[in-house]
């Protein structure tokens, strides 16, 4: 069996703790059948962590992060928090160890899984077998950049201003985690910047193409501009295998590309840190969706993006592909038996909780195993 693998999980609030609840049983199989064994601890962020300490994340649980192989988050917020000030935001948690913990690219999978294909507002013709893999630049571009600011002019009119700046090794850090993807995938990456009209589009143009020609040449590489790239994922998403983008282009086509899978509660990511000289990258795993105030503590959340979360993080951080992929064909063969949380409902099937959905997945992974 693997050595222990040191696991923080960060549950958060919300439907976070429900979620994470359930993927902690399938930790807890791997270790049962000595498939691998987990060092896991749990820690405190968000609202959570302001109630008990006033801060959305202390130095102690940041520390903790940095000593782990991998990070687990559920979600963070809520209305009791959104009164308090903009600096202890139970937000600030997941954005505080973006920072300490480097995590610079960011994963999105968008996956439409065929028993969900009718989720899905686009026609099943056009996203059956959806599976696309954007990767987004996340700790530069216009959201970091310098100068920034609101400033007031001679004329007294006021003037906001944001600063789009990446560097080249920024570009070829981020570019070689979706070249060494797409070698695991099906060989394609498409860059996408805006080089007709930003300096730093251009530049990230000519990285990606360099890189792309002196490191992997295996990997066919098309650049597209960003405008292009969100009317061709509603058009014909299948066209693309890994997309990879700065941090303003990226959230917006993330956040796109998900919406052609139907189902929030589905969509896990990952956001990878840099290796250090050992080669270790510590990295951070968790649903795309928030903590659904509106649903929390009635058990109805869907657990799967959490779910598929870990199935990532088993992936990326660990190298348990099998694994992996077995959490994620445990998930598919539930949906495929008809069960489904409320969000993800359909005529004729069989509504679920939170709960049994979690125990018809470890069923299903037992049976599998
Ligand atoms: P949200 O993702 O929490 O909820 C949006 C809608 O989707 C709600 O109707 C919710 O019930 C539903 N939904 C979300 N996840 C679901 C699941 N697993 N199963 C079933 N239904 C699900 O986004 P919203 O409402 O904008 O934000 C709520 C709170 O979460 C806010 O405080 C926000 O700041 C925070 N948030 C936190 C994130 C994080 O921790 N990374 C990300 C996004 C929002
Ligand atoms: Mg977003």
């Amino acid at each position: 069996m693997p050595a222990n693998k040191k696991l923080l999980l960060l549950p958060g609030d919300g439907i976070g703790p429900e979620v994470m609840q359930e993927v902690t049983k399938v930790l807890e199989f791997f270790d049962k059948k000595r498939i691998a064994s987990f060092d896991m601890s749990e820690g405190l962020v968000g609202g959570a962590s302001i109630d008990a300490t006033g801060l959305p994340i202390t130095p102690d649980v940041v520390a903790r992060a940095k000593g782990s192989d991998a990070v687990l988050f559920g979600a963070v917020g809520g209305p009791k928090w959104d009164k308090v000030g903009f600096d202890v935001r139970p937000e600030v948690a997941i954005l505080t160890l973006r920072r300490e913990l480097g995590l610079f690219a960011n994963l999105r999978p968008a996956t439409v899984l065929d028993p969900l294909i009718e989720a899905s507002t686009l026609k099943p013709d056009v996203v059956r077998g959806l599976d696309i893999m954007i990767v987004r630049e996340a700790t530069g571009g216009i959201y970091f950049g310098e100068p920034r600011g609101i400033e007031t002019l001679p004329d007294g009119q006021k003037r906001g201003i944001n600063t789009e700046v990446y560097t080249t090794s920024e570009i070829e850090r981020v570019a070689r985690v979706a070249f060494d993807l797409a070698r695991q995938r099906q060989g394609r990456v498409c860059s996408v910047e805006k080089a007709n009209v930003m300096e730093s589009g251009l530049l990230w143009r000519q990285t990606v193409t360099a890189l792309g020609a002196a490191e992997y040449a295996d990997v066919a590489l098309s650049h597209m501009y960003a405008d292009n790239c969100a009317m061709q994922l509603v058009r014909n998403p299948r066209q693309f295998d890994v997309i990879v983008t700065g941090n303003l282009f990226g959230d917006l086509l993330s956040d796109l590309a998900s919406m052609c899978t139907g189902s929030l509660g589905m969509l896990p990511s990952a956001t990878l840190g840099a290796p250090d000289s050992s080669g270790r990258r510590l990295s951070l795993y968790e649903p795309i969706h928030g903590s659904a105030p509106d649903i929390a503590g009635k058990g109805v959340a869907n657990p799967l993006a959490q779910t598929f979360s870990l199935a990532m993080l088993l992936r990326y951080s660990f190298d348990m592909k099998e694994e992996a992929a077995l959490v994620e064909k445990a998930c598919l063969s539930v949906l495929e038996q008809g069960l489904r949380t409320p969000d993800i409902m359909q005529d004729g099937k069989t509504r679920v909780t939170t709960q049994e959905m979690g125990t018809a997945v470890m069923r299903e992974l037992e049976r599998l195993a």
